[in-house]
C-alpha cells in the first residue's frame, strides 16, 4: 500500500533505532556498554513524582485547555521572567507533548511551501525532518570543528536568499555540545532583523552547561529580535522527566496563538498529570538539577581525558549536555561503518555522527555512570589499538 509522499520522504530517527539495538542486545544477555542514550540517567527527583502522585488523588484526570493549563502557562512565563529576561503574556506560551513537539508546532506556524529553512550542522536529527514535514526545504551551514562547531555569522549571512524563513539554533547542541558564544548569538540576531527571518531557539540543554559559561537567550538581546524568535525549553532533561512528555515554548502572539489552534485539532492538550509534574518542575527545588549537572561536569572531564589517551580520536570539550563528539577520521572510516564495528567488535554502542550529517566524527553521551563509561571507554581504546588504526 501507498503511503502519502510527505510521509514517504522522513527518515525514522536513527539515534531512537540505536538505543532500541543496544537494548535489544543487553536484553539478549549481551554485555554491550552504550553511549547512545539521549537521555539522563537519574530518576525524575522524588518532589516532582509526589506532585503527580497528588494530581491523580486529587482527580486531575481531565482534559486541561488545549495549549496547556493556566497555573503551568504562568509558572513558563515565571521561568522566562526570572532566568532569561524575557517578558511575556500568557497568550505567548504553549504547552505541548516534549520539546520536539513545541519544534513541530513551531515550523509548521512559520514555513510554507517552498520556504528554506537554515540548520547549522551537525545537527539534531530531527530538524530536517520536521521541516521537510512543514513543505519547506532544509538548507544545511556547516560549522568548523577549529572554530567549536559554532555558527558563523558569516557564512550564515551568505547563505540567506530571499526564501529564507527562519534559522534554527541550539545551544549547548546535541551532538556537540557546543553554546554559542554572545557575540555570536548578537550577529546572528542583528542579521534576522535586518533581512527579517525567525530564529527558532531550540534551549533544551540550557540548565546542562559547564564551567560558568555566559549562556544567553537570543530572544532577551531587543524587544525586536524576542518579537521574532521562538524559544523552545521543556522538562526533559533538565528534570530528568523525558518519559513525561513537557515541552514549552514562548513566541509572538500571533505565531502563539496559530500554535495553540493547530494543538487543539492534533493532540490537545498534554498529559494532564505531566502538566502537573512539570509545575513542580518548575517551582520546586531546584537542587536536584545543580546536582545533576555538576555530574554530568565531573563526567565530561572524565571523557575528556579518557578519550585524549586514545591515540587516532580527537575530541574538542563541550560546553555543555552529556555528549561529546570525537573525531574519528583518522580511523579511516565514516562514522556509520566504526558505529557498526564498534557494536559488533568491542560491544559499545555509539551514535555515528552521519546521523547529524557529519560522517567523521561519532557521538557519545556521558549519562551513565563513570563505571560504565570508564568500561565502554577501555573497550573502544582496546579496539582502536587492536585495529591498528592510529
Ligand atoms: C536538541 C534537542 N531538542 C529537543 C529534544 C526533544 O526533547 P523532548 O524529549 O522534550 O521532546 C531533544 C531530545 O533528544 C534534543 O536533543
Amino acid at each position: 500500500m501507498k503511503v502519502s509522499s510527505r510521509l514517504a520522504a522522513i527518515s525514522p530517527s536513527e539515534t531512537l533505532a540505536i538505543t532500541s539495538k543496544a537494548k535489544a542486545l543487553k536484553q539478549q544477555g549481551v554485555d554491550v556498554v552504550s553511549f547512545a542514550a539521549g537521555e539522563p540517567d537519574f530518576d525524575t527527583p522524588q518532589h516532582i513524582k509526589e506532585a503527580a502522585v497528588r494530581a491523580l488523588k486529587d482527580g486531575q484526570t481531565k482534559y486541561t485547555p488545549a495549549k496547556g493549563m493556566p497555573a503551568l502557562i504562568e509558572a513558563v512565563r515565571e521561568k522566562f521572567r526570572e532566568e532569561n529576561g524575557l517578558e511575556y503574556a500568557a497568550d505567548q506560551i504553549v504547552i505541548s507533548c516534549g520539546a520536539k513537539h513545541s519544534l513541530f508546532n513551531a515550523i509548521q506556524a512559520v514555513c510554507d511551501d517552498g520556504d528554506e529553512v537554515i540548520i547549522p550542522s551537525p545537527y539534531w536529527v530531527t530538524y530536517p525532518e520536521q521541516v521537510k514535514l512543514a513543505g519547506a526545504s532544509p538548507v544545511f551551514l556547516p560549522t568548523r570543528e577549529e572554530d567549536d562547531f559554532a555558527v558563523d555569522p558569516e557564512r550564515l549571512a551568505a547563505a540567506l536568499t530571499p526564501r529564507t524563513r527562519a534559522l534554527i539554533i541550539c545551544s549547548p547542541s546535541n551532538p556537540t555540545g557546543t553554546a554559542i558564544p554572545r557575540d555570536r548569538l548578537e550577529a546572528i540576531a542583528r542579521l534576522a532583523c535586518e533581512k527579517d527571518f525567525y530564529l527558532i531557539s531550540d534551549e533544551i540543554y540550557e540548565k546542562l552547561i559547564f564551567d560558568d559559561f555566559d549562556l544567553v537567550s537570543i530572544a532577551s538581546f531587543s524587544t525586536e529580535v524576542r518579537d521574532r524568535t521562538i524559544v523552545v525549553n521543556g522538562v526533559s532533561k533538565a528534570y530528568s522527566m523525558t518519559g513525561w512528555r513537557i515541552g514549552y515554548l514562548a513566541a509572538p502572539s500571533p505565531v502563539a496563538k496559530a500554535i495553540a489552534a493547530y494543538q487543539s485539532h492534533s493532540t490537545s492538550n498534554p498529559a494532564t498529570v505531566s502538566q502537573f509534574a512539570a509545575l513542580a518542575a518548575l517551582t520546586g527545588d531546584q537542587e536536584p538539577v545543580a546536582k545533576m549537572a555538576a555530574a554530568f561536569r565531573e563526567r565530561r572531564d572524565f571523557m575528556m581525558k579518557r578519550l585524549g589517551e586514545i591515540k587516532g580520536v580527537s575530541c574538542r570539550k563541550p560546553a555543555g549536555t552529556f555528549y561529546v563528539f570525537p573525531n574519528i577520521s583518522a580511523l579511516g572510516m565514516g562514522s556509520k561503518e566504526l558505529a557498526g564495528e564498534l557494536i559488533e567488535k568491542a560491544k559499545i554502542a555509539v551514535v555515528p555522527g552521519g546521523a547529524f550529517g557529519w560522517d567523521t566524527h561519532i557521538r557519545l553521551s556521558f549519562a551513565d555512570s563513570l563505571e560504565n563509561l570508564g568500561k565502554g571507554l577501555d573497550r573502544l581504546r582496546d579496539y582502536v589499538e587492536k585495529a591498528n588504526v592510529q
